[in-house]
């Protein structure tokens, strides 16, 4: 009889409460009980109240139970647990609980489900199937469906994957790179972290398709210190991805080179910017360069680079897979295809949710996230990170689309969803977007360098009731001046949170006015 499987995931979200522990646990408990029992560690599903997320492999399916701890694990075994058996922990299959149902798995198909570190698993989950199209394609058709697919960079820009795949294509050169940017300092992001834990090949693959497809050697993926685990994964993945062939002198004997390494930053939210990340990468200090030259034309030492996020490299497999087609069935608009949402903050269903751009704002945030953890009102969500505008419940009905989102002055972003309850001072959070910009610019341009210093100083006599009006009026002109003048999205995007914060919840901004202060 072959052994019983029990799925674990090792991913850090399970970690950081408890998932060793159970599975110590589970393994003690079933030797005790004189059982053989095989223990997968795999990525996490996304749904992290549910973690530490137990599964047993039945004749039914996998079976999950969650959130369970290592004291949970003898009554799970009395229950029945090997053949799925009832317990109030029970969540039945994985794939049927509504929270994953409801969901468009194309990028994070196989994230908690493989074993992340097998390429044998990888390809019996689907793995390498985009790779061998793109391969009997060839480059020009394979950047085609890039480009049909309209998949647009899941960084934060949103500029369309396949032309500048195009571009770097089109551009002569002896070496070529392709870069990842892993760097995801956004707030409440975690997406690229969960596919370099859950499902590493599914990014090597994508890099390779890139690199074959635009004519690129040599490639990094260029990750962040905060991430030790992600990072060991990775780099585990790139020795097996290079000892079966699939990265080295000659791509799954295709006759091209492709090489891949991975490097670590030191941990600045600047160096998250793609010429920031460069300069970094070629082991100087993150300061961001002016563009043009556009790092398609002059990129990672000078030579033309295609620098993707890790969601949109991760994304190149299934498209190729299914062809561009099948992806662009997905969205709305401009927006093609689908995007991994990242719900967070004070959420009571935090966790990835993957679906087709149109969803609106509020659908995301109140039935699928089921509101706040704490059970009041939600007052405030950060939609893109910490340069991203502040949607008050009033605008819960904008679709989850590049286009709805820039209309009300908001921003997808890199999927990042960040939510408040009722008890948020919306004046201190707008207070604190200008101290980020001011801790985390590069200093080159002065809106940023001076502008961000000075607003947060402006705010801080605003909230102390400080001549409101004129410093208000203040605000507002100081915030016009970083949008138009500087140089990088850091500086010209801080003003977008201050401001909303400042439009919808003017109520946080009014203190009893102060008297003008008298010179004696
Ligand atoms: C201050 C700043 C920080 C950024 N941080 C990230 C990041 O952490 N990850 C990322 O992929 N893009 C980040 N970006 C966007 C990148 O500059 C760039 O647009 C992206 O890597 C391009 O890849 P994509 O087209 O696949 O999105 C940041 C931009 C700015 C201005
Ligand atoms: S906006 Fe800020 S981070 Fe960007 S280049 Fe200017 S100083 Fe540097």
């Amino acid at each position: 009889m072959s052994a019983i499987r029990f799925f674990i995931p090792r991913d850090v979200a399970a970690l950081a409460v408890g998932a060793d522990a159970v599975a110590t646990a589970l393994q003690s408990a079933l030797a005790a009980r004189g059982m053989e029992a095989e223990i997968v560690r795999t990525g996490s599903r996304g749904m992290f109240w549910l973690e530490p997320l137990l599964e047993v492999q039945t004749p039914a399916g996998r079976i999950g139970y969650g959130p369970v701890q290592p004291g949970d694990i003898q009554a799970l075994l009395d229950a029945g647990l090997l053949a799925g058996g009832a317990h109030p922990l029970r969540i039945g299959r994985p794939e049927d609980h509504p929270f994953l149902a409801a969901q468009t798995r194309l990028t994070f198909a196989r994230c908690g489900i493989v074993d992340p570190l097998s390429l044998e698993d990888y390809q019996a989950h689907g793995g390498l199937r985009g790779l061998s199209r793109a391969l009997s394609l060839g480059p020009a058709a394979t950047i085609a469906e890039v480009v049909a697919s309209g998949l647009r960079g899941r960084g934060g820009a949103g500029f369309p994957t396949g032309i500048k795949w195009q571009t770097v294509a089109a551009t002569q050169a002896a070496q070529k790179y392709i870069v990842c940017n892993a760097d995801e300092g956004d707030s409440g992001t975690f997406a690229d972290r969960m596919m370099m834990e859950g499902d590493p090949f599914c990014l090597i693959e994508g890099m390779v398709i890139a690199g074959l497809a635009v004519g690129a050697t040599r490639a990094f993926i260029y990750s962040r210190s905060e991430y030790p685990h992600a990072n060991a994964t990775m780099r585990a993945a790139i020795d097996a991805a290079t000892r079966a062939g699939l990265l080295g002198p000659d791509v799954f004997g295709s006759g091209r080179e492709f090489t891949l390494e991975l490097r670590v930053g030191a941990g600045a939210y600047v160096c998250g910017e793609e010429t920031a990340l460069l300069e970094s990468l070629e082991g100087k200090r993150g300061m961001v360069r002016a563009k043009p030259p556009l790092p398609a034309h002059h990129g990672l030492f000078g030579k033309p680079t295609v620098i993707n996020n890790l969601i949109s490299l991760a994304t190149i497999p299934a498209i190729l897979a299914d062809g561009a087609k099948a992806y662009a069935e997905f969205g709305m608009g401009r927006s093609r295809g689908t995007m991994p949402v990242q719900l967070a903050g004070n959420i009571r269903h935090g966790g990835l949710y993957e679906t087709g751009f149109g969803v609106t704002l509020g659908e995301l945030v109140m039935d699928i996230g089921g509101g706040t953890a704490t059970g009041r009102p939600v007052r405030a969500v950060q939609a893109g990170g910490p340069l991203g505008a502040y949607f008050p419940p009033s605008l819960f009905d904008t679709p989850y689309d590049y286009e709805a989102f820039t209309a009300r002055d908001g921003l997808i972003g890199h999927g990042g969803l960040v939510v408040f309850d009722d008890s948020v001072d919306m004046a201190a959070m707008a207070r604190f977007a200008m101290e980020f910009c001011a801790i985390e610019s590069c200093g080159k341009c002065t809106p940023c360098r001076i502008g961000a210093v000075r607003g947060r100083e402006v705010i801080e006599r605003i909230m102390d009731g400080e001549r409101v009006a004129a410093n208000t009026a203040l605000l507002e002109d100081l915030c016009e001046t970083m949008r138009a003048g500087s140089l990088c999205a850091l500086g010209g995007f801080t003003p977008y949170p201050v401001l909303s914060a400042l439009r919808h919840f003017p109520e946080d901004f009014a203190s009893p006015a102060k008297e003008p202060a008298t010179w004696a």
